[in-house]
């Protein structure tokens, strides 16, 4: 099983040495982890986010464990050179254009939430995110016009297969759960929302067994405050799986506990190839400073072993690990508590 470990800027070092630690506490045989520079690290000791050496150890592995990229000394250079290209580059070139965004409660912690009590007892649901297509892919562009103003531009499109593949994961995730998908789209505006809506349409009637409706983005940045726990599955484009899966993590309490599972068709001995990543970055603002929650991270690891190493009583063995330290009061900042990155590590390695 080979793990490649790509912890990358700011806080990606730190939470996933503690995403490690709690891998190596599994003492699982036959584990053989490879260290490679991602992101503006990477850019400053090769001269490249994304090095080709990093693309290659992270091809030769069965899965990735990613920290975070991003680092605000990089915010004037080449827009090729960002940091955030790196991630960027990994889903494509990797192929992993189907991003899982599990967010559900925690016992003990709904005072956490930004939502009341009762309401964010109820979240259970998990967005399946196209993720290598949608307007983060499409042509870019910086113009200066006739009159002399300038105008910059980014081209959102998806074609039908695109669309098709990624909804067939959204139904087959929701035929393992709650039986409901949730397409959301902004068809009443865009056109290749559009085209969405009538592709997971089509898909859909493969999927008798699932229910489905559609919500138009803005309705569900309402609908996932006012009441998350009607939610089963949510499928969605990139662009709008990033921003409703940041405001998920709000619901829950931090954006400290999501994880987040990124997977394509490569099979592996035992499952798909896959990149696992906190959905939260690299927060220059406490990095180095031992205060991040490393939980994403270790919950990310546990979505490692069980889609890409068939490891699902370990997986689950990790899940329960962290929702007991939570239940016992082991929190960092991020949730209003004392303990350190390092600490909670230690916590969820002692309840392993
Ligand atoms: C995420 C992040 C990335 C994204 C950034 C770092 C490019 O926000 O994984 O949600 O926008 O996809
Ligand atoms: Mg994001």
């Amino acid at each position: 099983m080979k793990i490649a470990v790509l912890a990358g800027d700011g806080i990606g070092l730190e939470v996933t040495q503690q995403a490690v630690r709690v891998l190596e506490a599994l003492d699982l045989p036959g584990v053989e982890m490879t260290h490679a520079d991602v992101g503006a690290v990477a850019y400053r000791a090769h001269g490249h986010p994304l090095p080709s050496h990093t693309l290659a150890a992270a091809r030769d592995a069965d899965a990735v464990l990613f920290g975070a990229v991003g680092d605000p000394t990089c915010d004037n250079i080449e827009a090729h050179l960002r940091p955030e290209q790196a991630i960027l580059g990994l889903r494509s070139e990797l192929g992993l254009f189907a991003n899982l965004r599990p967010a559900a409660g925690f016992a003990g912690l709904e005072h956490m939430s930004a939502l009341r009590p009762e309401i964010a007892r109820a979240i259970n649901l998990v967005i399946v995110r196209e993720l290598t297509g949608d307007v983060y892919f499409g042509e870019k562009k910086r113009e200066t016009l006739p009159d002399g103003r300038r105008e910059g531009w980014d081209r959102m499109s998806y074609a039908e297969d695109e669309v098709r593949r990624i909804a067939h994961i959204g139904f087959r995730t929701a035929q393992t759960r709650g039986h409901r998908v949730t397409s959301v789209d902004k068809a009443n505006v865009l056109e290749t929302s559009r085209l969405w809506r009538e592709v997971v349409e089509e898909v859909a009637a493969e999927y008798p067994q699932v229910t489905l409706d559609h919500m138009y983005v803005d309705n569900a940045a309402m609908q996932l405050v006012k009441n998350p726990g009607a939610f089963d599955v949510v499928l969605t484009g990139n662009l709008f799986g990033d921003i409703l899966s940041d405001l998920a993590s709000m619901c829950v309490g931090s954006i400290g506990l999501l994880a987040s599972a990124s997977l394509g068709e490569r099979r592996t001995k035992f499952g798909t190839f896959g990149l696992y990543e906190p959905i939260h970055g690299s927060a220059p603002d406490i990095a180095g400073q031992g205060k991040a929650n490393p939980m994403a991270t270790i919950l990310s690891a546990a979505m490692m072993l069980r889609h890409s190493f068939g490891l699902s009583d370990e997986a689950a063995r990790i899940e329960r690990a962290v929702a007991q330290a939570l239940a016992d009061g082991i929190t960092g900042a991020d949730l209003g508590g004392e303990h350190g990155c390092e600490a909670i590590g230690s916590a969820v390695c002692e309840r392993l």
